[in-house]
């Protein structure tokens, strides 16, 4: 059987979209209708007319899509490809963080369950996380659950008041300043570009910080040759095809999210052939998590 004629076939007859995230591995990336940091994945399925979304990313971004299209199936390959950072953050201990902090506005980070994202004012993604900030009348901003994101923003924004939520995203909070002195002296003329996810002391000795689609954005546009890669090592796939004459390194060897790998083509087939992993959400949650998705889609 020819696996990548069966997906496209199959995808046809179930009227279907492949979305993939820019950590997924490179076969998935090129089978997919749409390759992207979270922001614009959860752009796309908002906007998509097709009946199903099948989500090749982890639990909490296919989520985001039913949330989103409440209407259309969404469908994860791999049904234990979890975020260990979402899992941190649960909507009991955030009811009674938010009665503590009544006049906090309550930001979370996309990477959060749907049950959390209904306690929330407003989400946002690593690509706008300090627009969705800014925006905010309120002094106050409890943010959840990445508390390295939560600093970054917090040094852009120094006229408001951070509670930050002790989690964080166990990939790259692996980062450390050691990690930064070895690449900067085995590759001296190369520009470092980092998630901003990782610890901030390690962030502060980037030349460039920013979502994965804005890495990717970033060693593009520069007229720089050489470039250190503080992400996962899924994006060096689109990369190094949008820049065949440059040269990425990664920071950390074997930089992996383990549950970004757990899709396969394999699984997005069976995905396609059995119609599973189907997300599921009662209407309430999904009624109360859009408000905190719609509002971040919104802001400009
Ligand atoms: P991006 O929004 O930058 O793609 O990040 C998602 C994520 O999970 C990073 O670890
Ligand atoms: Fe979650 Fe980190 Fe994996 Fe992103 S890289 S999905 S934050 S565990």
């Amino acid at each position: 059987m020819d696996i990548k004629k069966e997906i496209l076939r199959l995808k046809e007859e179930r009227n279907a979209i492949i979305v993939a995230h820019l950590y997924q591995d490179g076969e998935i990336q090129d089978i997919a209708d749409m390759v992207g940091d979270s922001f614009e994945l959860s752009r796309y399925c908002a906007a998509t007319d097709k009946d199903v979304i099948v989500f090749c990313g982890v639990h909490f971004m296919a989520e985001s899509a039913k949330i989103l299209s409440p209407q259309k199936t969404v469908l994860l390959p791999a049904l234990d490809a979890g975020c260990p950072m979402a899992n941190m953050a649960n909507a009991e201990d955030l009811k009674k963080l938010k009665a503590k902090y009544p006049e906090a506005a309550v930001v979370c980070y996309v990477n959060t369950t749907a049950a959390v994202k209904a306690e929330c004012d407003i989400c946002c993604t690593s690509s706008i996380a300090v627009k969705v900030v800014r925006s905010l009348p309120n002094k106050q901003i409890l943010f959840l659950p990445d508390r390295n994101l939560g600093q970054y923003i917090a040094k852009q924004v120094p006229e408001k008041e951070f509670i930050f939520w002790p989690g964080f995203c166990p990939t790259h909070n692996a980062l450390t300043t050691m990690h930064v002195e070895e690449a900067r002296t085995a590759y001296p003329n190369a520009v470092l570009a980092i998630h901003p996810e990782a610890p901030p002391e390690v962030v502060d000795m980037a030349d460039f910080v920013g979502s994965t689609k804005q890495i990717i954005d970033f060693c593009t546009q520069s007229d720089k040759q050489e470039f250190i890669i503080g992400t996962e090592e899924g994006i060096l796939h689109q990369l190094k095809l949008k820049n065949p004459e440059k040269k990425f390194y990664m920071l950390k060897y074997r930089f992996i999210c383990p549950n970004m790998k757990k899709t396969t083509m394999e699984l997005l087939y069976e995905s396609l052939r059995d119609m599973k992993h189907e997300i599921t959400l009662d209407e309430e949650t999904i009624r109360k998590a859009s408000l905190s998705l719609e509002r971040m889609l919104k802001v400009k």
